[in-house]
């Protein structure tokens, strides 16, 4: 079978256009929201370290093979990876990678745009002055209320979960082009503001040391696997998103250095969000391990202490709104994009049903932060009752078992196969056409390592995180 020339979904204009977009598809809440409460939670540096050498070792080798494929196959992930399965004469299985992302894309979604309905509300919590002149106790209170109130964060949930079906449905290149190209450098300009703040008023000497100095005794064995599963998820890879992005990529456009720039970008972003939050926590006596709550419970009381708080925080939320929302839509692309190719539906059919399956599924996570556990729901389905779970898969709400499926199993598992496929599945010849990489150093150097360093890698954290080698 021939691989397409174009993609039936149209085109980015430029290679400006695709690394604008896939940059809004890897910065988000995980670089804001993610990465600092799981820094915090592992204990800082070591973790910044091994996260740092996942994006070189795995997360950018893994980037230049899903675009390429992308690109080569021109289709939805499930059916690029037919097409190219089909030309390489390799074994059928190999599409449930791309079932496996586009699922993968469902869960993740799900309860991104709960988070992301936090933001929402934040931006009128934080721009209404409701914070100006607040307690660490006072801002932590807030929160917890607001998290415990299911009705509200459905609301949210709701609304966010429309403006991204309304893009997804007029297909992802109008509008997104022009949100990230100016939002995206006014997130990174209040980013440094407050990085400014928390120079001058926090303790930031404790944050940055907190941040970048490796003490290896407090990398617990879960960390390392948690770090690579972060690389992942920031990214956008293993699971569709960059490759869906890379079908609309033209031709001629250079892959590796894209690839390069993008990951960078999205580093930076999350280096600067950690910059800026650590010294707020520290120069307040908060607690670096506070969770999924942490941006919500330093920035606030930053907010309501700057002059001007109430304005530039409210941007801030908007801008972070912004961020989440160009990462949602290319959650949800992968399937889009086949339910069109497949099923012959139009793109806002396709929006407004796989759109409706994610918010239901949405409102499992919603009741996570009310503390509602999985043996809650087994037992209230069921009908029933028992002692309270002391551990395991029980005791963890469906945020948790959803976040740590996708992030930590599901996406560096997709990676794995994407990095095989690139790297022993597809023939050289295949793969140095359609990377065109200038320099024939530069190729044989990605090449070996998507070979053979990342998938070793990604197996070897695998292993450890499952206790088979450096166990206690
Ligand atoms: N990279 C996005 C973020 O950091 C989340 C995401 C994951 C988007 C996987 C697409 C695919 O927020």
């Amino acid at each position: 079978m021939a691989t397409q020339r174009t993609s039936i979904h149209g085109q980015w204009s430029s290679r400006l256009v695709f690394i604008l977009a896939a940059t809004g598809s890897a910065v988000g809440l995980g670089n804001i929201w993610k990465f600092p409460y799981i820094t915090g939670e592992h204990g800082g540096g070591a973790f910044v370290l091994v996260y740092l050498l996942c994006i070189a070792l795995v997360g950018i080798p893994i980037m230049i093979a899903e675009v390429m494929l992308g690109r080569r196959g021109r289709q939805s992930p499930i059916n690029t990876m037919r097409s190219l399965l089909a030309e390489e004469g390799a074994h059928r299985g190999w599409s449930l990678l791309g079932w496996s992302g586009m699922i993968a894309g469902f869960l993740i979604l799900s309860y991104y745009s709960v988070i992301a309905g936090w933001a929402l509300a934040y931006v009128f919590r934080t721009g209404s002055g409701l914070f100006v002149g607040a307690t660490a106790d006072g801002v932590s209170a807030i929160f917890g209320e607001f998290a415990g109130s299911p009705e509200r964060l459905l609301g949210w949930h709701t609304l966010f979960m429309l403006m991204t079906m309304i893009v997804v449905a007029r297909g992802v290149r109008s509008g997104l082009e022009q949100a990230v190209k100016f939002l995206m450098p006014a997130l990174l300009v209040i980013l440094l503001l407050l990085v400014g703040y928390a120079m001058a008023s926090g303790d930031f000497m404790h944050g940055v040391r907190f941040l970048f100095q490796p003490d290896f005794s407090r990398l617990d064995q879960g960390a390392i696997l948690v770090a690579m599963g972060h690389a992942f998820f920031t990214l956008s890879l293993g699971m569709g998103s960059i490759m869906v992005y890379g079908s609309y990529l033209p031709k001629e456009a250079s892959i590796a250095s894209s690839a390069v720039i993008i990951a960078l970008a999205d580093t930076a972003v999350a280096l600067l969000a950690g910059m800026a939050i650590f010294p707020i926590v520290f120069g307040n006596g908060l607690e670096a391990g506070a969770g999924p709550s942490l941006i919500f419970q330093t920035l606030p009381l930053a907010f309501g202490q700057m002059p001007w708080g109430s304005f530039i925080g409210g941007l801030f939320f908007v801008l972070l709104v912004f961020a989440a929302w160009s990462s949602a839509i290319s959650l949800i692309e992968p399937a889009v994009s086949w339910l069109v190719e497949n099923r012959g539906w139009s793109r806002v059919y396709a929006s407004t049903m796989t759109g409706a399956v994610t918010w239901a599924l949405g409102i499992a996570s919603i009741f996570s932060f009310s503390g509602v556990t999985l043996q809650d729901i087994i037992l209230s389905l069921v009908g029933g009752e028992g002692e309270p779970a002391a551990g395991g898969l029980l005791a963890m709400t469906v945020f948790d078992i959803l976040d740590y499926l996708t992030a930590n199993i599901m996406l560096p598992l997709g990676g794995l196969f994407i990095a095989l496929f690139a790297g022993h599945v597809m023939s050289r010849e295949s793969v140095r056409e359609e990377l065109a990489m200038r320099s024939p150093l530069m190729f044989r150097l990605w090449f070996g390592t998507v070979r053979t360093v990342t998938p070793v890698l990604v197996v070897l954290v695998f292993l450890s995180a499952i206790g088979v080698i450096g166990g206690e």
